[in-house]
């Protein structure tokens, strides 16, 4: 009893005592944000939510914040490795899911990534993406118990939930806007909202359009209120004001509830449009990474084993700074999507060369120490091609053209292509495109079975290993999307619903196959054979030290455009290189560009368990062969 209670007030004091050390930068935050003069009154508000919600915060959560902060970063531990799902294309509700654990645990998935399960507008809603409610459980996936039994096994069995926290708008079914709609001007003070054009005409002279094909324009119309409401993405989805003070106390309040269940990775949905301000593109603006840290530092206080995940798929030299810079550093996001890396993967696939891809990352400035990545090659949304001209050009090649070929190559539009990918939110004001398909579509096995060619389907599943081998092996947490470990080709069935058909991302969301899977162990097919060799790579990956993201990545050149290297180092002998080849014929490279990973050391490739065979000084890779060298493992 008496040892309950000294933890119960160690709890406590602790709570206390991280509310003491981060009061000056949350106050330098607030104010920064909301002038002092004009807000010291919300910033009291402020101080006594947070021991509010403190206090709501379960007991044993608790205890496993304090767990987390002694045990230092978990989240760039090698043992973790992640699966993205739409639950009810999983495995239809939550307890649906919570029978298919051990299908995780067989595959050696202990991160999972729930797309949103929170109620939203029937008909249209972005995927669960516009909010009527930000912790409760929409009925088609259970109820909340459903979810606490889920995250209660789920930490029994050591696997981390991530759930998304979509920050920037709510749905037009939200509490706060119906209130605005209905004429409350306290809730028409919570979203960007306005009696005419004026102000809407001046933002779109410099607002780009994210769904220029189905929802053109940045403004709704609202007959009810006759007036002009910010819907950046979708007319439904309607965008938050946080230069309102009370907008972000109360989704403080929001993010700590949704906290409480059990979540260990809050994915910050679309936060790099949380501020606007006229005369910007208001993406990336400074008071969006101060917003952002003020976040992380009050949950810091409130509940500080939790992790921010930044999905800001924005330019690589501003998805970087969402780990925070400045007086911000290290306090923002602790991950974020490497959608650099993962755009540069399907260039490197389309161009069979990996220069751009050595570009780009050689000319990113290092990620903190304490941050880290989610690698993953496709994810529910379009691949963007969110890397910069000027590294195009550099190459001599056109990026006008560039891109083109890109679109062109994944979109159907070259005979030779393999990939079967659709094209997603074409504008044809800037010639923008970007692309949608499953990761085996596009890698060409859709294609391949259709015309029944055995060389064909080996090189497909090639590329899918490869792939899969790098975002395992790059510094960072590797995401899978639930299909592609059996390579899951696009899925035509949302052209036959209405509320799906507009949204080409549906292609790539498809019904997890439990009939394939059930047979996975004694199947002799393409399926089979993907998911028992990344079963051996996630095997693999967990049981090397070298992979923790406690180095930074570094590029080895490779004087040959289709290699792609990189060396994962850990002390003098303990370190990985990883070498492919992106190209469709065998590729030969100098054993001097593999360092210490050479011939005299006697390297052997951690995957396939041999030794690689060096002739004359030079080593040849398959098309499209991964090699996981280390020096560390002749017995
Ligand atoms: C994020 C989601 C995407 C959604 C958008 C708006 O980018 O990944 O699916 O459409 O935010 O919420």
């Amino acid at each position: 009893m008496e040892n309950k209670k000294t933890k119960a007030n160690d709890v406590e004091s602790l709570f206390e005592q991280r509310l003491a050390t981060n009061f000056t930068l949350i106050k330098d935050l607030f104010f920064s944000l909301y002038p002092e003069n004009q807000h010291k009154k919300s910033f009291k508000r402020l101080l006594t939510t947070l021991p509010e919600l403190f206090k709501n915060r379960p007991s044993s959560l608790k205890s496993m914040d304090i767990d987390r902060v002694k045990k230092g970063n978990w989240y760039m531990s090698q043992e973790l490795v992640g699966m993205q799902l739409y639950v009810d294309h999983f495995n239809k509700d939550l307890k649906g899911l919570e029978k298919k654990l051990g299908y995780f645990e067989k595959l050696g998935v202990n991160f999972v990534h729930l797309m949103p399960i929170t109620p939203r507008p029937k008909g249209e809603n972005d995927g669960g993406y516009a909010v009527n409610s930000y912790h409760k459980v929409d009925p088609r996936y259970g109820t909340q118990e459903d979810l606490l039994s889920l995250t209660q096994k789920m930490r029994d069995k050591n696997m981390y939930l991530m759930l998304d926290f979509v920050a920037n708008h709510t749905s037009d079914e939200y509490p706060w806007a119906k209130k605005a709609v209905a004429g409350d001007l306290k809730y028409q003070g919570y979203y960007h909202i306005y009696p005419d054009r004026t102000i809407p005409d001046e933002f779109e002279t410099t607002l780009p359009e994210i769904f220029p094909m189905t929802s053109p324009g940045n403004f709704t119309y609202n007959a009810e209120m006759q007036k002009w409401v910010m819907t950046v993405f979708n007319p439904y989805q309607w965008d938050l004001d946080y230069s309102n003070p009370m907008v972000f106390i109360e989704m403080l309040g929001n993010l700590t509830k949704l906290a409480d269940l059990g979540v260990d990775v809050v994915r910050l949905d679309a936060l790099a449009f949380m501020w606007k301000k006229l005369g910007t593109e208001s993406q990336n603006l400074p008071e969006a990474h101060t917003l952002i840290s003020l976040f992380r530092m009050c949950l810091q206080v409130i509940a500080p084993g939790v992790v921010f995940l930044a999905e800001a798929i924005v330019a690589p030299k501003e998805i970087i700074k969402y780990f925070g810079s400045g007086r911000m550093m290290g306090n923002e996001c602790e991950i974020a999507y490497n959608a650099t890396l993962m755009a540069l993967l399907w260039d490197a696939i389309a161009t069979k060369k990996a220069v751009l891809l050595y570009k780009n990352i050689k000319s990113l400035p290092e990620k903190p120490k304490e941050s880290t990545w989610i690698n993953y090659i496709r994810c529910h949304d379009d691949i963007g091609l969110g890397f910069e001209d000027h590294h195009i050009h550099e190459l001599g090649w056109n990026a006008v053209s560039h891109r083109k070929f890109l679109l062109d190559y994944y979109c159907q539009n070259i005979d030779w292509s393999p990939a079967k990918g659709h094209m997603f939110m074409y504008n044809p004001k800037t010639g923008d495109g970007r692309i949608t398909g499953s990761a085996a579509s596009l890698l060409g096995l859709e294609m391949a079975l259709e015309q029944n060619d055995q060389a064909k389907i080996d090189q497909s599943i090639a590329k899918i290993i490869m792939m899969h081998a790098i975002i395992l092996s790059y510094g960072g947490v590797p995401l899978i999307y639930a299909g592609d470990e059996i390579g899951t080709l696009n899925d035509y069935s949302y052209l036959e619903d209405n509320d799906k058909k507009e949204d080409g991302r549906w292609v790539n969301r498809p019904f997890q196959d439990w009939n394939t899977i059930a047979q996975i162990d004694s199947g002799n097919n393409h399926q089979t054979q993907i998911f028992l060799t990344l079963q051996h790579l996630i095997k693999l990956r967990k049981s090397y030290h070298a992979f923790a993201d406690k180095n930074q990545v570094i590029l080895y050149e490779a004087h040959n455009p289709h290699f792609f290297i990189y060396e994962r180092p850990l002390g003098k002998n303990n370190g990985i290189l990883v070498v492919c080849n992106f190209d469709e014929v065998p590729q030969t490279i100098y054993e001097n560009a593999l360092g210490t990973y050479g011939s005299e050391n006697n390297v052997i490739d951690l995957i396939s368990g041999e030794q690689p065979v060096f002739v004359n000084g030079t080593l040849k890779l398959d098309p499209y062969e991964i090699l996981w060298l280390s020096k560390n493992n002749i017995e």
